[in-house]
């Protein structure tokens, strides 16, 4: 039967890559490269450094494949999420059957982790139910953009047994900050969710390009630089084209500080 290995990657240095995750690389057959486009190059470049680094296989494979943008959110964003998994399963199902042979081992590498904010898993486990190709399914964790922040501020991201939640941009901008998350990430916000909650005195850990050489972080009092980093976000994304941040919220000393 054909195998899948399913690496997370790490977030954005090579060196997050763990050792399971090379040993990952080097049985695959091959590669799975998604290229997102020319915007998000960067990340197609990263994945291939990863490869050229860390891979001496000399019989596996690269294979790059696009992946479809998804429609504007719709009023119904779940259909809208559906109908993009739904084409991607059937480009995976193809790199499947087309690429690997009966008894192949394909891996497909994994920004951050695979469990975090990523659609792979569903998407293979959609393409498994699509009934036409299947597989054993192999996954290695990496390291998340989560992690790379909180060890960029050289910080814990719980506060002494408080919990943690971690979020979207769209859903704090929708539900406002959580009161019973003592610490509260937020990933995948294109819009600076952060400025539209009222609470200036909330501490934000901010984080663009995590891991990368052009990594930046950021940390204080909302009211006092959630203005300065939407301004320089947006500085940074013109420049480069693209833009990944991370951020954590938290009320200010509480409660190990009382
Ligand atoms: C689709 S999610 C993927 C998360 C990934 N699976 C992980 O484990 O970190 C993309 C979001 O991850 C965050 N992210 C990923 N890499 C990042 C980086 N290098 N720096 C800052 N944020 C990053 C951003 O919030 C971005 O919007």
């Amino acid at each position: 039967m054909r195998k899948l290995l399913v690496i997370g990657i790490g977030a954005g240095n090579p060196e997050h890559m763990t050792v399971q995750a090379i040993d990952g690389l080097n049985r695959a057959d091959v590669l799975f490269i998604p290229d997102k486009g020319a915007r998000k190059n960067d990340l197609a470049a990263l994945r291939r450094q990863i490869c050229d680094r860390f891979v001496t296989n000399p019989k596996s494979r690269r294979v790059e494949f696009d992946v479809p943008a998804r429609a504007e959110p719709s009023p119904s964003y779940r259909a809208t999420v559906d109908d993009w998994h739904e084409a991607i399963a059937a480009i995976y199902e193809s790199l499947i059957r087309e690429e690997l042979s009966p008894d192949g081992c394909g891996a497909f590498l994994i920004w951050g982790d695979p469990s975090l904010y990523d659609s792979a898993l569903r998407i293979l486990e959609r393409v498994r139910a699509r009934g036409n190709v299947d597989f054993e399914l192999e996954v290695m964790p990496g390291i998340t953009a989560v992690q790379a922040l909180a060890a960029s501020h050289r910080m814990a991201l719980n506060r002494i047994g408080d919990p943690v939640l971690i979020t979207t941009g769209r859903r704090l901008t929708e539900e406002g900050m959580p009161d019973n998350a003592g610490s509260t990430v937020v990933m995948l916000d294109g819009k600076c969710a952060f400025n539209t909650l009222e609470d200036e005195d909330l501490i934000i850990y901010w984080g663009a390009y995590l891991g990368t050489p052009d990594e930046i972080v950021i940390s204080g009092r909302l009211g006092d630089v959630g203005a300065e980093i939407e301004k320089l976000r947006e500085e940074v994304r013109q420049k480069k084209g693209w833009i990944m941040d991370t951020y954590l919220l938290r009320k200010p000393g509480e409660p190990e500080d009382s």
